[in-house]
């Protein structure tokens, strides 16, 4: 069919429909791209949470979509003394409460998890463990291809990275086989020198293009999709700017308190647990220029772009643009919860902020004197997270004299969680002879029409890290310039003489303190 035939049935079709065909992919064939070589995932930490709770349940969800390499296996190393077999069922454990474990298939994939303790300290205890991978991998012909995933405590990043580099264990052959990634949580780094020391050491045995360091937000389905919506549509691109956009909310809100968490907690607060990472990015990608290609440096380049542009605050007056909150106790859900101060392992005298909203404004032709205001908080009324776009009203109002000036503005709102969904809001005629309007909303449900399987952020990030792609992960330029923003606030918050008084109280439950308002004005 040449080009005309196909345009003669799509506008057939769209004439019979009303609706534009797609594109005719299957599903399938989008869950999982490529296939990764042979290799091992060695998790160092593995006696720890977030092996249990999100590495090995999204390894055993990649196997049982045919996502994993096989050749495949995963070794678990910590300081915890586990035979493999107590490995293989201390990962199980979780996988009861979920609906993923069909126990012939555990059988199969937990045949491939290993298990050796290790002690951070020791350079020989990263020999033995190196040796016991080589072993493994002549063994079984992984091709001596290794992922290498940090779930560890920060404090152990550095020197763990150069144990494993000293090892022997970051080096990469020159032939195709033979690859070494690491993988590194956040937090990255506690401000801005931290960051680059950290990083240096990890130079010091891996290459840039050997270092993954992850951010979920960028793997959820939906935060990958603002990209597909901006830039495969013709029709955004032209408004999203200064010119028609008023300003952007960007919310990432929780119900959940510290949790388990109150070590790394208290020393982190809000602006390093959510915006020095998850909120930057959800912002890069609202307000980034259009890569020419979308591919990791590409992509990486433009965000970039988008922090450069970052006007810094001005430290000596935060309060116009910065409010932090701690919660107090509250109701959730019909249940009492306790103040943050209350929560096990918390100082009673704590200063930490469980709560920020910032105005930040980018200082370019597109955004000028367009503010984005940016919130996160812990124990708020609703697990929520979204971006909305408000539009400006209308220049001129022809119907003023029967409405009077002001008709509601348009407003897109792409919803991450729980709903997944893109809305835009519009004025309509009410149904009748007087002139009335009234807003109504377009929904795209994010699942709409799809059946298929869905791939969680933990599998997509170590899907690609196998891969070795590193289009969602965070390249050291970004990390340091959003530490550079950052870390003159964070400074100014931790040692100003009103450090008491700016951190304001809410009640859990409630949507943060009463000052949230006065920034918005
Ligand atoms: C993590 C933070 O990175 O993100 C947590 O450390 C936070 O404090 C979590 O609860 C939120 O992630 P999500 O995917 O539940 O929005």
């Amino acid at each position: 069919m040449d080009k005309a035939d196909k345009i003669r049935e799509f506008d057939n079709a769209t004439m019979a429909e009303t609706t534009t065909p797609d594109m005719g992919i299957p599903f399938e064939s989008c869950l999982i791209e490529g296939t990764p070589d042979p290799c091992m995932v060695v998790i160092v930490g593995a006696s720890g949470d977030l092996t249990a709770r999100k590495i090995v349940p999204a390894l055993f969800n990649l196997f049982l979509n045919g996502g994993l390499p096989s050749p495949f296996f995963v070794f678990g190393c910590a300081r915890t003394n586990l035979s493999n077999q107590e490995f293989r069922d201390k990962m199980k454990n979780p996988l009861k409460a979920t609906n993923i474990l069909d126990d012939q298939k555990w059988q199969d994939f937990s045949k491939s998890l290993y298990y050796q303790a290790i002690d951070y300290g020791e350079l020989s205890s990263f020999r033995s463990l190196a040796r016991s991978l080589r072993e493994l991998d002549k063994k079984q012909g992984t091709g001596w291809n290794r992922v290498l995933y940090l779930a560890i405590p920060p404090s152990l990043y550095k020197s763990t990275a150069q144990m494993l580099g000293k090892a022997g264990l970051s080096v990469e052959s020159e032939k195709k086989s033979g690859w070494a990634r690491i993988v590194v949580e956040k937090p990255f780094g506690h401000d801005l020198d931290t960051a680059i020391d950290l990083d240096r050491s990890l130079h010091e045995h891996f290459q840039e293009h050997q270092i993954f360091r992850i951010d979920h937000y960028l793997a959820k389905e939906t935060v990958q999709n603002i990209l597909m919506f901006r830039f495969a549509n013709s029709i955004f691109e032209p408004i999203w700017n200064r010119r028609y956009i008023d300003h952007v909310s960007i919310t990432a809100a929780e119900t959940l308190g510290v949790e388990h968490r109150a070590g790394y907690y208290e020393q982190a607060g809000v602006l390093r647990d959510m915006f020095q990472n998850h909120m930057m990015q959800l912002l890069a990608l609202t307000a980034m220029d259009p890569p020419s290609l979308f591919e990791a440096d590409r992509v990486r380049d433009e965000k970039v772009k988008v922090y450069r542009t970052i006007r810094p605050f001005p430290t000596a007056d935060l309060k116009g643009y910065l409010v932090l909150g701690q919660y107090g106790a509250g109701a959730l859900d019909g249940k009492r919860v306790p103040a943050y101060r209350d929560e096990p392992g918390i100082d009673p005298e704590s200063l930490t902020p469980t709560f920020a909203m910032m105005k930040v404004f980018l200082d370019n032709w597109r955004w000028q004197g367009v503010p984005f205001y940016l919130t996160s908080g812990k124990r708020l009324a609703k697990k929520l997270t979204e971006i909305v776009v408000q539009f400006k009203e209308v220049p001129h109002s022809m119907f003023r004299q029967t409405l009077g000036e002001h008709i509601t503005a348009n407003r897109l709102s792409l919803g991450i969680y729980p709903d997944e969904k893109i809305s835009l809001t519009f004025q309509t005629k009410n149904p009748g002879a007087k002139v009335c309007l009234r807003s109504v909303t377009m929904d795209f449900h994010y699942h709409q029409n799809y059946t298929g399987p869905i791939l969680d952020a933990y599998e997509k990030v170590l899907l690609d890290c196998m891969l070795g792609d590193q289009m969602l992960f965070w390249r050291q330029d970004g990390v340091e310039l959003c530490w550079s923003f950052l870390t003159p606030i964070l400074s100014a918050c931790e040692s100003c003489g009103d450090r008491r008084e700016m951190l304001l109280p809410y009640d859990s439950g409630t949507w943060g303190p009463k000052a949230v308002s006065d920034l918005k004005e």
